[in-house]
């Protein structure tokens, strides 16, 4: 209920807000479908009508579509609650209109829930789906304007460099720091602030079971040594191929891969204090292993032009963006990996949330097959890991099964 004010105007115009949204909130929550289409195209003064919330609950209308759907506790077969089939077609198109009408996929309730994380909980899985797609589609598109951004940057920064006086030296031209925009770094996603020159310039805590970086954020922790066996097992299935890791962390995967006694082993790795301990661990005199100091982005060029191929790839870097993701495989493989060869990478993009984590793995996938590959997972269960976080800013692992890619170049 609105407060009272002194202006009798104001008062009547807040009052009507609130019945518009209640009014909003109840037909989506009633699947109510002529009601709400009429109320978000045209009958709602609102500007953002598919998008109001309940101040007590944080209920959008997809969240109030979709709570609508949750069976009754006594409504049981076989011990398990099923949404109404009924029920859940009307759910359907109710959101199905939402998300048309521009309904935000992962607006967040009172409850630190998405529609999404909603329909998961309540068994909708139908209606997840539906939020996943949505999400796919937003996060796409997202990713689209945001290099429509670079570009036009880079064009404006070239007439700027040609108007340029000559005794200016000449300077690289700056791309917009993408990494502090995009929402799903690929490992760690310590939080999206941290950038990865930021972190290159940061100092680092390394202990035996994890490396921190200097606000607390979780670099490389021992729980994924699992994760790391698998991928260099798939990655280098018989001794003496070629291999490249970039980002060698504590070195977990670096240890399985020498065990499978590649014909060389290069390693790419920025971060200087990693570079020093890698160092005091004896890996510049291992057998094949080639050291290269610096960023993917500044050495890579220099391997492709020096015509180095590989039979295996891996990429698990810190606090870089999706978009550097994309660049890497997008720009980077082709030059470098045999005809036969595979890659592979960490797989953490939006691991902090189910939701998040299904949307990226798609994303990650339709990108992949764009860039001219193909790739297989292989769903591995992460066991609990609540003791895990004592010390670390936040949880960066929360979805029960680790998706391991495994990428070719598409027949
Ligand atoms: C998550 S750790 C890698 C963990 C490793 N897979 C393991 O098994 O221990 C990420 C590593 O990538 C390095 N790194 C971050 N950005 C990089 C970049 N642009 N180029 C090369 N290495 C980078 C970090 O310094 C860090 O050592």
């Amino acid at each position: 209920m609105a407060e009272p004010t002194e202006d009798p105007q104001i008062t009547f115009t807040q009052i009507d807000v609130d019945l518009d949204v209640q009014e909003i909130l109840l037909a989506a929550s009633q699947h109510d479908f002529a009601k709400l289409r009429q109320l978000v195209r045209t009958q709602s003064q609102l500007p953002d009508a598919a998008n109001v919330k309940d101040p007590e609950t944080g209920y959008s209308p997809l969240h109030s579509a979709i709570a609508a759907c949750e069976p009754e506790t006594d409504d049981k077969t076989n011990g398990a609650a099923t949404v109404d089939p009924d029920v859940l077609k009307s759910g359907i198109a109710t959101v199905k209109l939402l998300l048309q009408e521009g309904a935000i996929w992962n607006d967040l309730d009172n409850n630190d829930e998405t529609p999404g994380c909603l329909a998961r909980r309540i068994g909708a899985l139908e209606l997840y789906e539906l939020i996943v797609d949505a999400g796919v589609r937003a996060e796409m598109l997202m990713n689209r304007l945001d290099g429509y951004e670079e570009l036009s940057e880079d064009e404006n920064e070239d007439e700027e460099q040609e108007a340029k006086t000559e005794e200016e030296p000449e300077t690289a031209p700056e791309l917009v720091d993408a990494s502090e925009q995009e929402t799903a770094p690929t490992d760690a996603p310590a939080n999206p602030q941290v950038s990865n020159r930021g972190y290159l310039d940061s100092n680092l805590t390394i202990e035996q079971d994890r490396i921190l970086d200097s606000d607390q954020n979780g670099v490389m922790m021992e729980w994924e040594r699992e994760i790391m066996r698998k991928s260099a097992a798939k990655l280098l299935p018989t001794p003496g191929l070629k291999v490249l890791n970039i980002g060698h962390g504590m070195g977990i995967v670096d240890g399985f891969l020498q065990e499978k006694a590649p014909a060389s082993h290069h390693i790419i790795e920025a971060h200087a204090d990693v570079v020093a301990e890698m160092k005091k661990r004896g890996w510049d005199s291992k057998p094949g292993v080639v050291i290269h100091e610096g960023r993917w982005q500044d050495i890579l060029p220099a391997l492709v032009e020096n015509g180095e191929t590989f039979d295996a790839i891996y990429y698990d870097t810190f606090a870089e963006s999706y978009a550097d993701f994309r660049d890497f495989f997008s720009e980077q493989v082709i030059g470098l990996l045999e005809q036969e060869g595979k890659w592979g990478f960490f797989n953490g993009m939006g691991a902090d949330r189910q939701i998040s984590y299904d949307v990226y793995q798609k994303v990650a996938e339709m990108d992949l097959f764009e860039a001219g590959f193909d790739v297989e997972w292989e769903d591995i269960p992460v066991p609990k890991l609540e003791g895990e976080w004592e010390g670390v800013r936040r949880a960066y692992w929360v979805v029960d099964n680790y998706r391991l890619p495994l990428c070719r170049f598409m027949d």
